[in-house]
């Protein structure tokens, strides 16, 4: 996703503007650009498809005071120059990060007046119409203040004026912040940019318009009035993977997953509709082509696209088949040319997914979509689409919060799916997406269970097995569940779908075989609460996880921790979680490597 980088400041400010646009290489990006004021006031620009280093080249010597510089995603129009930000209206330049929803009806009513379009973008409609209306208001704040009113959709927005001497920024859904510098002033979509320069940020909110001058900032509302905004004093270190207070990578990288979650969600945060362009400028025409769908990965990955599977049956109504890559890749499989093909991995360099990518084109299929949390990984060069998760770096070998926000991209997938084939009305396109804007706060409320989960955990230390249960698209969550503990705990652990129980691992139930069990209030609670009565009648301890609605009584032999109340088809985000937490406290009692497991490694690159 773009990333925008503006300064204003007694300096060069060129390479403070590269310098920012390098640390936000990590949000993915196809081009970059910057423009800038020249020492007798002109604007110039400069562009480069492809990396930072290239521009860097390109700005080599140059100087200015003033600039605003972008790193951009294709959403609208393919990576080339032409397209890549900052675009122009005569004297005037704009970078943008999110989408103009509504930029084809300000497109057209703007070239009836007689302005020439010279890229694909929805972001030139920004910089024609400030153009415009700085005809009838010859100022720039109140130009852009009065073009945001126009806009629908996510934005972040910074635009420079020919002959002044500041910066108008404004921001809605898309993340936008200031930085208060000794020399100057500054903006950017992320603190790592502007930490070179300042650790103190404003942080804009939702419809904050800002101006930016040398010696000072102001901000409005989108009402003209003025607002303060308080400056914090970032912490953030250079290296964002410190552990700070936490005492394992793992646990911190849990405790990440409503931030983790909403920076991937971040291009849904005030936007009012789902946008296919959010996987990259093709995807509208390939997701209304699919006729079906086969998500290839492993591990962790593997198990986002078994729950995939489920949203994708349920609301596109195509078929959805998901494989672990190892087994696809040499397989002779029947090829299918409007399939899409969407890749899951959190690395983007696991060979086994790599090569089952590689060998899905050679077959013909060519509509590749790669869900990864690595910007220039190999598997998002492979595809000719991509959504990148926004995780942020994951040490612990066991994948926690890469697997969270792989559901939320597969979450967004279903949607665009299922919009663009014509599926999906208005309202549950709002209902989806309200629900998805609410899930950092959904998962921070399961986060508050760690303590009782803490105390069950002394329970599995002396176990040597353990069965895990769900149903429908729990059982994904089930089956992640197992993996976690067999990872870290090096407890044998099996899941199975609750219904398969009695066809053979009843068999194993025990007093010393503890059974975890997914219990959402769903359509198929019912039938799994007659599952878990197989197993108490074998004398087995049940451990249940159960929603806050879900009437799962406690009893001699079933433990209960309830979750806040069923969250509908986003309930695996939430149940994955203590499931995640009992695997590491687990392993805690049990004194292993929780980091660093045995035989294990966090990027598997060979076969
Ligand atoms: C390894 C890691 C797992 C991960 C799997 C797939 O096995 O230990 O945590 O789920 O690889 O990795 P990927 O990077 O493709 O998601």
């Amino acid at each position: 996703m773009c990333g925008i980088v503006a300064a204003l400041a007694k300096r060069n400010v060129v390479p403070v503007l590269l310098e920012g646009l390098n640390k936000l290489e990590y949000r993915g990006y196809d081009s970059a650009g910057l423009a800038y004021l020249t020492e007798d006031n002109s604007l110039a620009r400069l562009r480069s498809v492809g990396r930072v280093a290239e521009l860097a080249a390109q700005a080599a010597g140059k100087g200015a005071a003033q600039g605003i510089a972008h790193t951009r995603w294709a959403t609208h129009g393919v990576p080339s120059e032409r397209n890549a930000h900052p675009h122009i209206s005569a004297g005037l330049a704009v970078v943008h990060n999110g989408i103009i929803e509504n930029y084809a009806e300000i497109k057209q009513e703007l070239t009836g007046l007689g302005y020439v379009f010279t890229s694909d973008t929805d972001t030139e409609v920004i910089a024609h119409l400030v153009h415009h209306l700085l005809q009838s208001t010859p100022d720039l704040f109140e130009a852009v203040r009065k073009a945001t009113a126009r806009f629908i959709g996510a934005y972040a927005i910074a635009v420079i004026h020919e002959g002044e001497q500041r910066i108008v920024v404004a921001r809605h859904g898309a993340p936008l912040l200031l930085g208060i510098g000794t020399d100057g002033n500054y903006a950017a979509s992320d603190a790592s940019a502007l930490l070179q320069v300042t650790r103190k940020m404003v942080y804009l909110e939702d419809g904050d318009i800002a101006e930016i001058r040398q010696d000072q900032v102001r901000i409005v509302r989108p009402d003209g009035s003025a607002v303060t905004r308080p400056v914090h004093e970032s912490s953030l270190s250079a290296d964002a993977v410190e552990l700070g207070n936490f005492r394992h990578y793992m646990q911190k990288e849990i405790f990440e997953q409503p931030q983790a979650l909403a920076n991937t969600l971040e291009m849904v945060g005030g936007s009012q509709t789902i946008q296919p362009q959010i996987f990259g400028a093709d995807a509208s025409a390939l997701f209304a082509r699919a006729k079906s769908v086969l998500i290839l990965a492993c591990g962790t990955s593997f198990h986002s696209g078994l729950v995939a599977r489920y949203w994708i049956e349920q609301l596109v109504g195509i078929p959805c088949s998901v494989e672990v890559a190892s087994e696809y890749r040499y397989r002779m499989s029947v090829h299918d040319p409007e399939q899409l093909v969407v890749a899951i991995s959190q690395s983007g360099e696991t060979a086994d997914t790599l090569a089952a990518v590689r060998y899905a084109k050679e077959r013909g299929q060519h509509m590749t979509l790669a869900i990864c949390n690595v910007a220039e990984s190999a598997i998002v060069r492979e595809c000719a689409l991509r959504f990148l998760t926004r995780a942020g770096p994951e040490i612990g070998v066991a994948s926690t919060k890469a697997f969270t926000t792989q559901l939320a991209g597969l979450a967004l997938l279903t949607l665009a799916l299922a919009k663009q084939q014509g599926k999906l009305s208005v309202q549950d396109e709002q209902n989806h997406l309200n629900a998805l804007r609410h899930l950092p706060v959904a998962v921070q409320k399961v986060l508050a269970l760690e303590p009782e989960i803490e105390a069950w955990a002394q329970h599995f230390a002396n176990k040597h097995h353990a069965l895990f249960l769900g149903r429908g698209h729990h059982y994904p969550i089930a089956m992640e569940g197992a993996l976690k503990l067999k990872e870290i705990s090096y407890i044998h652990a099996e899941a199975y779908a609750a219904g398969e129980l009695k066809h053979g691992p009843l068999a194993l139930v025990d007093r010393d075989m503890p059974v975890i069990s997914v219990a959402p209030n769903d359509m198929l609670l019912e039938k799994l609460k007659s599952n878990l009565q197989e197993v108490k009648a074998r004398g087995g301890q049940l451990y249940v996880f159960a929603d806050g609605d879900s009437e799962v009584p406690e009893s001699e032999g079933v433990h209960i921790i309830r979750l806040p109340e069923h969250y509908g088809l986003l309930s695996p985000v939430l149940h994955v979680v203590p499931l995640q937490l009992l695997s590491y406290h687990v392993a805690l009692v049990k004194g292993t490597d929780v980091d660093k497991p045995r035989n294990l490694a966090k990027s598997v690159t060979v076969e």
